[in-house]
């Protein structure tokens, strides 16, 4: 990308100077010719057409989750590109509070209803366009400041300074959400009880709800951008010890891989990495071993294929009673991450729920039984009492987690091989 954006430099600086040679700019509308220079620094065929060309492959653009969350402020940060500039602008904090008259906690992260939608365009990212004018107003970006965890209620804070702090703007989204107590004081979890007591019980279904924390559901779980967590090394429930990070979360950006120079339809503005190896194979980086899809060692094909494996494994080991708490489905076009374990596991869970998962398991044939029936049928309500109950243990409720976080990551150990191992071996270790 540095290269490509450095050409695109060029032309523009070349541009703006032409044009400051032919008179002041100004917004269009002072003087036709000149106002038409000056947009002309950015609207021509290598400027904005061009990065727009690549824009509409990545699934900022394609995406249609920002059109299914418009008006929900809480999805708003990371879905609505108002939303996001909105918490950005507000500084709106991640730290969970008790807003009286409510005598419990709430998760304070979230969007105004007047700023809760947006599609995901270029000024989502670039918060200047339109301003002086001119190709600077492309910089700086929307926000590279630290990014307070939402998954934390703020407690810990994702900072990823190399190359001018970038990866911060794609952390604030990217990002997993907080699972929250549902039964007591609605705060965020305490993940780190799951690690100082892995035996005791976290949620019995024959226990009073009193005494459970969390009432588990097929959708519990970190949500679905899971990345910038395990990328820097800060998310997971930690069992065990031995924790480190690979050499790219101080030292690669997600636009060094993400926004590479293009490759088929992956770098650039499309912020695919998918079978785009430019950014890996630069000076510095893997260019005296360079590195592709075929590679055989350790820095592709075994990273994934161990990462995998491990995933299974814990997958099986979490297995109760023969049924698998994890939920599978190999419908791609359901499944986001489809194909990268050998049962297709989708981070969700295998609880009853004929109202948010009315296709039912697609593969597991049996359930668990929901602790909640809101919205049931009466021939549902039959059906969920009829399955058996679920209970796990503080260290099933970590791996379960630690197994959602890694397996969305989607990048199978190429973002942070160190911790993505670790975790998985640790959490495997925790189960009986
Ligand atoms: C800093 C670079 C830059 C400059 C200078 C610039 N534009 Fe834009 N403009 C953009 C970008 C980026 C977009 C969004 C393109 C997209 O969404 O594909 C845009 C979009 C537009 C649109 C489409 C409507 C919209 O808001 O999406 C119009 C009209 C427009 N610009 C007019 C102008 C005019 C007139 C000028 C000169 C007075 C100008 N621009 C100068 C970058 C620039
Ligand atoms: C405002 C929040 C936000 C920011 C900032 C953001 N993203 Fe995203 N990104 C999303 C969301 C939401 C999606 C999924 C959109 C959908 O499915 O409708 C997504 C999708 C993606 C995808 C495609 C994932 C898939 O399942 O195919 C990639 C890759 C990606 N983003 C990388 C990045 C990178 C790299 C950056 C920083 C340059 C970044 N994003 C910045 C919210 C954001
Ligand atoms: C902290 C940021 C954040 C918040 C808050 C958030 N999401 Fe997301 N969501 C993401 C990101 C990032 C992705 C894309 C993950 C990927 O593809 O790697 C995503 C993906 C999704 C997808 C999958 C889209 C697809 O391509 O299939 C859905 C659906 C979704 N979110 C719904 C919601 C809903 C509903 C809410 C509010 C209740 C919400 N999200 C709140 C960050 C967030
Ligand atoms: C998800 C965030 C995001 C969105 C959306 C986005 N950009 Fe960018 N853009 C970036 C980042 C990050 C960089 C810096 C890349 C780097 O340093 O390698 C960048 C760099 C650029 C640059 C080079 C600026 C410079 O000073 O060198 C241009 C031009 C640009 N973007 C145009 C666009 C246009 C046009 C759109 C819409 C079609 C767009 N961007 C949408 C994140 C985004
Ligand atoms: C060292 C290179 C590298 C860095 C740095 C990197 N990524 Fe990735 N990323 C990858 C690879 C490789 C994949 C998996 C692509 C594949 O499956 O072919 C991936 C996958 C993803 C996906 C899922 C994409 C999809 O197609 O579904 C998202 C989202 C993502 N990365 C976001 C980020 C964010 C955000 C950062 C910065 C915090 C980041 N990445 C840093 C290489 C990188």
């Amino acid at each position: 990308m540095k290269t490509l954006i450095r050409l695109f430099s060029v032309l523009f600086t070349t541009g703006f100077l032409i044009t400051a040679c032919e008179g002041p700019m100004g917004p269009a509308g002072t003087n036709g010719a000149d106002a038409n220079a000056t947009c002309t620094q950015c609207h021509n065929s290598a400027g904005v057409d061009s990065v727009s060309t690549q824009f509409a492959y990545s699934k900022h653009a394609y995406g249609e989750a920002n059109f299914e969350e418009v008006g929900s402020t809480g999805c708003a940060p990371c879905h609505e590109s108002e939303g996001f500039k909105y918490v950005v602008k507000n500084n709106v904090s991640t730290v969970f509070t008790i807003v009286p008259p409510a005598t419990t906690y709430s998760n304070p992260y979230a969007s105004s209803p007047d700023k809760s939608y947006g599609p995901m365009q270029c000024s989502m990212c670039h918060d200047n366009l339109h301003t002086t004018y001119t190709f600077a107003d492309f910089m700086p970006l929307t926000t590279t400041a630290a990014v307070p965890m939402t998954f934390f209620g703020g407690t810990k804070t994702i900072d990823l300074t190399q190359d001018y702090s970038k990866s911060n703007l794609c952390a604030k989204c990217h990002q997993p959400r907080p699972l929250t107590n549902s039964n007591t004081d609605k705060n965020v979890m305490n993940y780190a009880g799951l690690v100082s007591n892995p035996n005791a019980v976290f949620y019995d279904a024959a226990q009073s709800s009193s005494l459970n924390v969390l009432k588990p559901s097929y959708r519990t779980s970190t949500h679905n951008g899971t990345t910038a967590a395990i990328f820097a090394g800060i998310g997971g429930v930690e069992f065990g010890t031995g924790y480190s990070n690979s050499q790219h979360t101080t030292v690669a950006s997600c636009q060094d891989c993400h926004m590479a120079p293009m490759s088929g339809k992956a770098g650039g503005h499309t912020f695919n990495a998918q079978g785009n190896f430019n950014g890996c194979n630069v000076a510095g980086c893997h260019a005296a071993n360079p590195i592709s899809s075929s590679t055989t060692t350790t820095y592709w094909k075994q990273t994934r294929d161990g990462v995998k494996a491990q995933l299974d494994q814990l997958a099986a080991k979490l297995q109760e009673r023969g049924i698998d708490i994890l939920g599978r489905n190999g419908d791609a076009t359901a499944n986001l991450w489809a194909g990268l374990t050998t049962n297709n596991y989708d981070g969700n869970l295998n609880i009853y729920d004929p109202v948010n998962n009315p296709a039912g398991p697609t593969y597991n044939t049996t359930l668990f039984q929901n602790p909640s029936t809101t919205g049931f049928t009466a021939d549902q309500i039959a059906t969920n009492s009829a399955l058996p109950k679920l209970t796990l243990t503080n260290a099933q409720m970590g791996a379960i987690i630690n197994f959602q976080l890694c397996l969305r990551d989607f990048s199978l150990g190429i973002h942070n091989k160190a911790y993505t191992t670790t975790l998985l071996a640790n959490s495997l270790a925790v189960l009986p």
